[in-house]
């Protein structure tokens, strides 16, 4: 498999653009299957995940096509199928996410429970509860998700957290219902948000997007879209955070700064400048990264997933800085590898005490999940000497060839291939 070799201490200068996100992208994919037609998606980023999406939708029976650079057309005009097979719902949680366009497009659907991941447990019991609501019978068999309605009716539905997936999960099913869906306690991100609009461009009747309260008036059917995908705010925030941990001069283009206020807020506390212009930023460092607090939150909260990017960069802060993991109850997988680069990071239940020091120390570290590897690169960007970075396919999963782009910038990241 492949590894990533980071000869660290360069400064990073120049110029670097953001991909299309890869979580607006996956649940737009999805809803493609709602619209019997040829939908086409632009600025799609080529991740792993995205080409999983493509495999799981040509098993149900769509024809998926991808054209130049960062398109995809997906013709659903017949789905044969309506089962999310195992073996790719374990590489792509977010398989899942076909459960509703199915209902809504079948009225069956037969998913594979995605299982536990690095990061959590991370149930999907909203989802099944939500759906239940909407009058689908729901059967677990055989670690699968067994469901069928004949037409879903219209319902007021409360979730008990705040939840990308489950959110995404119900506005897809509730766009034909019979009727009226009021969503309360709904999720506010933006990935959220572009898909109420795509749906509602496709013929849907979504009221109160962006907020916690989505009203969601039943149509008979909805008709293919052509749209292009938003910027990925996490691959966007992720750049800030490697222009500030290596230090330099960097312009990040097609940066969404709307998506990343709270981000750039605690980058700025800790010393980083960061200058906005029309479409995107500059960040440039010149002196000491200064130690901040941390609480992951629900959007517009700082965000989960720049998290483990944020612990790499405090770890060589000048003081100490406290990390808390509201969201998920065991993303400070990254913590181990970056104390075996030398950081100085102490857990007490899902919070972190990283205090920093005068540098960290390459070393051979294996990455966990998606953004723990994204915080491995960072950290092996200022560290003395050189980083191996093993199980980069964690990182493939969610970055478009991420070492070319910071080579770019000056970097020295190598990827090669060992047995
Ligand atoms: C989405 O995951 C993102 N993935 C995640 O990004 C992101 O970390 C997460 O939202 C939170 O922002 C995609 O969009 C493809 P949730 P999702 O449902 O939808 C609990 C990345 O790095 N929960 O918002 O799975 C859950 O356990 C990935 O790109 C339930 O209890 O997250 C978690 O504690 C990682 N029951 C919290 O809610 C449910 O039915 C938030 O999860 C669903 C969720």
């Amino acid at each position: 498999m492949y590894k990533m070799i980071i000869q660290g201490g360069q400064r990073l200068e120049g110029e670097i653009e953001v991909s299309g996100a890869k979580n607006a992208t996956l649940p737009l994919m999805a809803a493609s299957l709602m619209a019997g037609g040829c939908s086409t998606f632009t600025n799609v980023p080529r991740v792993n995940d995205v080409a999983t999406a493509c495999k799981l939708l040509t098993h149900l029976g769509a024809s998926v096509e991808r054209v130049g650079k960062d398109e995809i057309r997906i013709d659903a005009s017949r789905i044969t199928g309506h089962e999310a097979p195992y073996e790719l719902v374990r590489t792509m949680r977010a398989s899942v996410l076909v459960l509703g366009p199915l209902l809504a497009r079948l009225g069956r659907a037969r998913v594979s429970l995605p299982g536990g991941c690095a990061i959590g447990a991370r149930p999907v019991d909203q989802h099944l509860k939500g759906l239940g609501a909407l009058g689908v019978h729901i059967e677990l068999d055989g670690g699968y998700i067994d469901a069928r309605v004949d037409r879903m009716r219209g319902v007021r539905f409360c979730f008990d957290v705040s939840t990308v997936g489950g959110t995404e999960t119900m506005l897809m099913a509730a766009v034909c219902a019979e009727g009226t869906t009021v969503l309360q306690n709904a999720a506010c991100e933006p990935e959220v948000a572009e898909l109420a609009r795509v749906l509602n461009r496709m013929g849907a009747r979504i009221e109160g997007i962006g907020t916690e309260t989505l009203v969601i008036h039943g149509v008979r059917r909805l008709e293919p879209i052509r749209h292009e995908v938003i910027p990925d705010r996490i691959v966007a925030g992720t750049f800030m955070a490697a222009a500030a941990i290596a230090g330099g001069d960097v312009q990040i283009r097609k940066c969404p700064m709307d998506m990343l206020e709270a981000v750039a807020d605690k980058m700025e506390a800790c010393g980083i400048r960061i200058i906005r212009a029309d479409d995107g930023v500059r960040v440039t460092r010149e002196g000491p990264i200064r130690p901040v607090d941390i609480e992951t939150f629900p959007y517009p909260g700082f965000p989960t997933d720049m998290q483990a990017q944020m612990m790499a960069l405090l770890s060589v802060a000048e003081g100490t800085s406290v990390i808390r993991e509201k969201i998920f109850e065991n993303r400070f997988m990254h913590v181990l590898e970056l104390q075996r680069m030398g950081a100085d990071i102490r857990i007490r239940g899902n919070t972190a005490i990283v205090t920093g020091v005068p540098y960290l120390k390459g070393a051979p570290v294996m990455a966990t999940d998606l953004r723990a590897s994204a915080s491995l690169v960072l950290a092996g960007l200022v560290a003395r000497g050189t980083t191996v970075i093993d199980r980069v396919y964690h990182l493939d999963r969610g970055y478009e060839r991420i070492e070319e782009k910071l080579n770019g910038l000056g970097a020295n990241i190598q990827r090669v291939w060992e047995d």
